[in-house]
């Protein structure tokens, strides 16, 4: 029983800890038998909830049991081993240990004095990856919720820079500022319009520039857009280079961008939330080549470090620029802000209060070590290479884009099929597949044309997974193209 007016008591605590302990070991252990995708409907786990907060309070024996039979029912489990969608999941027990104690902690590290150790060992994991991922020192980084918001703080410093005095004086009524852009490749995340927008530059001031036949960014191209953008009164504010693209995982020609940046002084901004990873590998350190000439990088911990949800890592080489945009001190935190030798990560984004992230990415790296993320990461990328092996192979299917990192695109395309028939079979293939609940894999768009696409990411793949979801898919594409 909780107390009338307190916690848990610490026998009970010491209880529950338990009895969750035994809950998330019973899940772990039975993911697999699991369907990946529920069979539901939205609003379906809503209604079974009371549709007024409860009046009194429950004993944990009946929250548990709501768990379990309302709250599970409409689970995906994301870290099945065969869920192959997006870049595949990074749950793991060390970064789950990380999570529980963070919220056991439940310091928040806005500033140094607040919570020196969160502050300092957020410092210390980020020195880490950037080390991993061999970038320069003299790149600063913090920590966000996503790379969303990472390349929104990233692109608010572009906007200071291209501007004057925006942060004071606002973008309404300034007839001495020009409408900004931003240049991305056709093949960028969309977080690239979410930015503009809330920056308050607008969405269709993103330039969208092609890709060429391996989808990377044509800097041709992108030269070509700049220039005529200039001369038809734009300000060019910053590019957007990715290096591990959502679609294909394909790498933006970065060092040639950056030439085309310092050329023109625009802010690069790296997305390497998914790629970034990649660099750890030392034959494979050449997708950052280039790197250390951007403006800012974002690495997703949450993608492929290995580190669940959320945990973004954004550096700079100017973070004097985000500081000068975001730093403001109310007069409540005084006292406890500018320790001397600190960093106050409150000063550089938009949130205040900060979760302590770096919990669980010291305790996924402590655990794996570099040598365990590394060996992971190269067994994710010989999959995806075995995947695409076994799709050449195979009569009617074929690689739809280079295989670049532990990304698959590839598409089934039967004799006499016209190909709108064959983008509709691929949608259907896809939809089979998943509601069969033992294999899961998601769609893009390339060239307009429809295909399917894995991702490997997640620590308990294995082989034997793979060729499970591709008997599945092969299986499904024969009965519905006979269909
Ligand atoms: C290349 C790339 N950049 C950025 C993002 C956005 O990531 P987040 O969900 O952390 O905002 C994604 C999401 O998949 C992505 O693929």
């Amino acid at each position: 029983m909780i107390e009338p007016l307190g916690d848990f008591g610490d026998d009970e605590l010491r209880a529950e800890l338990h009895r969750v302990a035994e809950w998330i070991a019973s899940y772990k252990a039975t993911i697999e038998e699991r369907a990946i995708v529920p069979v539901v409907g939205p609003g379906d786990i809503a209604r079974q909830f009371a549709s007024e907060a409860p009046q009194k309070g429950a004993s944990m024996d009946e929250v548990m049991r709501e768990l379990d039979a309302l709250v599970m029912p409409g689970i995906v489990h994301w870290g099945h081993p065969a869920f192959l969608g997006y870049f595949g999941s990074t749950s793991n027990g060390p970064a789950l240990l990380g999570e529980m104690i963070a919220a056991a902690l439940n310091v928040s590290a806005m500033t140094w004095r607040t919570s020196p150790a969160a502050t300092e060992l957020e410092g210390v994991v980020l020195s880490w990856i950037r080390e991993m991922m061999a970038l320069p020192d003299s790149f600063m980084g913090i920590v966000y919720d996503t790379a969303s918001v990472a390349l929104m703080h990233a692109l608010a410093a572009a906007r200071e820079v291209a501007g004057s005095e925006i942060r004071k004086r606002g973008l309404v009524g300034r007839a001495d500022l020009k409408p900004f852009r931003v240049y991305a490749s056709d093949q960028a995340h969309s977080s690239a319009e979410k930015a503009m927008i809330v920056l308050g530059l607008g969405e269709e001031n993103v330039v969208r520039v092609r890709s060429d036949e391996s989808f990377r960014m044509d800097v041709k191209e992108l030269e070509r857009a700049i220039a005529d953008d200039v001369a038809h009164g734009f300000r060019a504010m910053a590019v957007i280079a990715t290096v591990g693209a959502t679609s294909t995982g394909s790498i933006d020609p970065v060092p040639e961008i950056a030439a085309v940046c310092e050329a023109r002084e625009l802010w690069l901004h790296v997305d390497a939330a998914y790629g970034g990873a990649l660099a750890m590998l030392a034959e494979r350190r050449d997708v950052m080549a280039g790197v250390e000439l951007a403006d800012s990088v974002v690495v997703n911990g949450h993608k492929w470090l290995f580190v669940p949800l959320d945990f973004s890592a954004l550096y700079t080489r100017r973070p004097e620029v985000l500081r000068s945009v975001f730093a403001l001190t109310p007069e409540y935190l005084r006292g406890d802000s500018d320790a001397e030798g600190a960093v106050d990560y409150m000063d550089y984004g938009i949130q205040l209060g900060r979760r302590f992230r770096a919990l669980k990415a010291w305790m996924a790296i402590r655990a794996f070590g570099r040598e365990g993320m590394e060996a992971r990461i190269r067994e994710h990328c010989r999959l995806a290479e075995l995947f695409a092996g076994w799709v050449e192979e195979e009569s009617g299917y074929s690689v739809a884009a280079p295989v670049t990192m532990a990304v698959v695109c590839f598409r089934y395309e039967p004799a006499g099929l016209d190909r709108d028939g064959c983008d509709a079979l691929n949608e259907r293939i896809i939809e089979s597949v998943n509601a069969g609940g033992d294999a899961y894999l998601t769609h893009t768009t390339l060239r307009g044309r429809r295909v399917m696409r894995i991702g490997v990411g997640n620590v308990l793949t294995q082989e034997r997974h793979l060729q499970h979801a591709w008997r599945r898919i092969r299986d499904e594409g024969e009965r519905l193209s006979q269909s």
